[in-house]
């Protein structure tokens, strides 16, 4: 039987946060634990120069990012973990691809929509500092995943419509050329959208994130600054509209969520909580800590693991490049 293949890529801008790891990094290490599966997990550092203009960020970020993945337990023997700049077959699929994407397909990303929106609101030119990299994006997305034919793609929700545009991108080329890709599927977890430290999506763009491999202090630091509202202790607290609650659930276990909810209702004072909170998630994390400080101060030893994967990896791209040359018309003239 065939395993299903599951993929993941990480941005290489700025440093892994919690939002991260809920949603992208800790469920796709969890997947890949299983014995039907094949993973491939990535650095997407070409999808880093779209928003990061800064050489030392992208490349700073490269080391945290791929420290953080095998510090949360990512096993790179078993797996397949590369850069994406290491595999040159997916710049040449991008390409390819790029010849059978509809420009109105582009024109619907939302990343593209927001950058116009903005513009207008501005009342500047819609295209106003509008690279073809954000436009293009999706297709970059597209090619990262159809290169190795992924089954399943884990992301938070706001990757899912750039899935849609790989299945739709692919269904032009398997209709025009030859059936050579399968449609990947989104696999959305359900707690994927972590909240940050002022109630909104945690994401590098809003500055609300928690870095996951802080150093203790600056943890719990972070912890007590996530928003809380005026209620005193004794007043019962609503788990609702409670960041806190959320980041916490993100976490714990049924048995302690349900004791959190618990203590909310009967009134426990937010100084307290955020304790608890501190302590749930810093036992999670620092044993990953540890090792992600170790691994990070030794930079070779990554690049080493990294070109292992590359050389793995590559095995498997030039084969179905190959491939997709061929259908296209793209081979040696004999
Ligand atoms: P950011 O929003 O900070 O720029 P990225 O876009 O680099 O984060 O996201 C990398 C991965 O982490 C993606 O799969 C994304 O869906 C996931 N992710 C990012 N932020 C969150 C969040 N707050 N909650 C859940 N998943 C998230
Ligand atoms: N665009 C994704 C993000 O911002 C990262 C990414 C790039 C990705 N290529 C991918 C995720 C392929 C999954 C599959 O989060």
């Amino acid at each position: 039987m065939s395993k299903k293949r599951v993929l993941t890529g990480v941005t290489t801008t700025g440093t892994p946060h919690l939002g991260n790891f809920v949603g992208a990094i800790r469920p796709a290490i969890a997947a890949s634990n299983q014995e039907d599966t094949q993973s491939f997990f990535f650095l997407a550092d070409y999808h880093g120069l779209i928003k990061c203009k800064d050489p030392e960020q992208i490349h700073a970020s490269t080391l945290a990012v791929a420290a953080t993945w095998l510090a949360c337990g990512l096993d790179y023997e078993k797996t397949y973990f590369y850069r994406q700049s290491d595999i040159p077959e997916i710049q040449e699929l991008n390409w390819i691809l790029t010849c059978t994407c509809a420009k109105g397909l582009m024109n619907r990303a939302h990343a593209y929509k927001a950058a116009v929106a903005e513009n207008i609101d501005k009342n500047e030119d819609p295209d106003h500092a509008v690279e073809m990299g954000l436009y293009c994006y999706p297709i970059l997305m597209a090619a990262d995943i159809l290169m190795f034919n992924a089954d399943e793609v884990p992301v938070g929700k706001d990757q899912v419509q750039h899935l849609e545009m790989a299945c739709d991108i692919a269904g032009r080329f398997n209709y025009r050329y030859k059936e050579l890709f399968v449609m990947p599927q989104a696999v959305v977890g359900e707690e994927a959208v972590l909240l940050g430290l002022d109630g909104r999506k945690m994401s590098k763009s809003y500055g609300n994130t928690i870095p996951l491999f802080e150093p203790e202090k600056k943890l719990q630091k972070s912890i007590n600054k996530i928003i809380t509202n005026l209620k005193e202790p004794g007043e019962p607290k609503d788990t609702e509209d409670s960041t806190l609650f959320e980041i916490y659930k993100a976490f714990a276990d049924e048995n302690e969520t349900a004791q959190m909810a618990q203590a909310y209702a009967d009134g426990i004072a937010w100084g307290e909580a955020k304790k608890i909170v501190f302590q749930k998630i810093n036992s999670i994390l620092s044993p990953m800590r540890e090792k992600y400080m170790e691994l990070t101060a030794n930079p070779a030893q990554i690049e080493e693991i990294l070109q292992f994967g590359a050389e793995k990896t590559r095995k498997i791209a030039s084969e179905r490049l190959q491939k997709i040359r061929n259908a296209v018309g793209i081979r040696k003239l004999k």
